[in-house]
């Protein structure tokens, strides 16, 4: 079986990374990581892709003059290392034009909250101020506008009363570890043709029913 090479860019935690090296694992998935890319040197992440073999790179936003110089470095260890699709995994940095003209429909981004909802850096506090009651998370393929692209995968979870950023954050996060493999299995098996501002996907299945919250009529 021809594995889809990927690339994953973090800055942190790395925990949707995790999940990524996980999927990865199982014979059956039909791509691979060979190249992290970090532009924190101490972003946790990089221990979990050392601890399965994965070559580790890092490149420091703050040696680079501008954003463009800094993508053209990564851009270059990506190709170097023949990465197919780059993978957004809690990279906290917004890509240039270039970059994501170079690598059309070859980057995707999870983002925790159901896009075209709270974008940006503080989803889960956006979603609590805004008192929604179901939330979630997304998949999709990057724009050079942040958090927007064609939506690939998305999972939604209740709000809960009293939630804090954090029992939504683990609450999404949850999800989030389910839907990126999810995406990169769509992409990896060619089942996913880009319409405009659509992603469509051959062989869609999906579950009847829906979310409610309250539960109780
Ligand atoms: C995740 O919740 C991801 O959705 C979010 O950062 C977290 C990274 O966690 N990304 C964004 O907010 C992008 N706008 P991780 O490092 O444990 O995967």
């Amino acid at each position: 079986m021809k594995r889809l090479k990927l690339g994953v860019l973090i800055s942190g935690r790395g925990s949707n990374l995790q999940a990524l090296i996980t999927a990865c694992a199982e014979s059956e998935f039909p791509a691979e990581i060979v190249l992290v890319i970090s532009n924190k040197p101490d972003a946790k992440g990089l221990e979990h892709a050392t601890a399965a073999g994965i070559t580790t790179e890092v490149v420091e936003h703050g040696d680079y003059a501008d954003r463009e110089s800094f993508d053209r470095e990564v851009d270059a260890r990506l190709r170097s290392a023949s990465v197919e699709l780059v993978c957004l995994a809690g990279f906290m940095r917004l890509l240039s034009t270039w970059f994501t003209d170079s690598w059309h429909d070859r980057v995707i981004n999870i983002h925790p909250s159901l896009l075209p909802a709270f974008k940006g850096i503080d989803a889960h506090a956006q979603a609590l101020a805004a008192g929604v009651r179901l939330s979630g998370c997304t998949v999709h393929i990057v724009r050079p506008e942040m958090d927007a692209g064609p939506i690939l995968v998305q999972a939604a979870v209740p709000v809960l009363p009293g939630d804090t950023e954090d029992d939504l954050s683990a609450r999404i996060l949850a999800v989030e570890h389910r839907c990126y493999p999810l995406a990169v299995r769509l992409l990896a098996e060619n089942r996913v043709r880009i319409d405009g501002d659509h992603a469509i996907v051959e062989g869609d299945t999906y579950t009847e029913g829906y979310l409610i919250n309250p539960a109780r009529e």
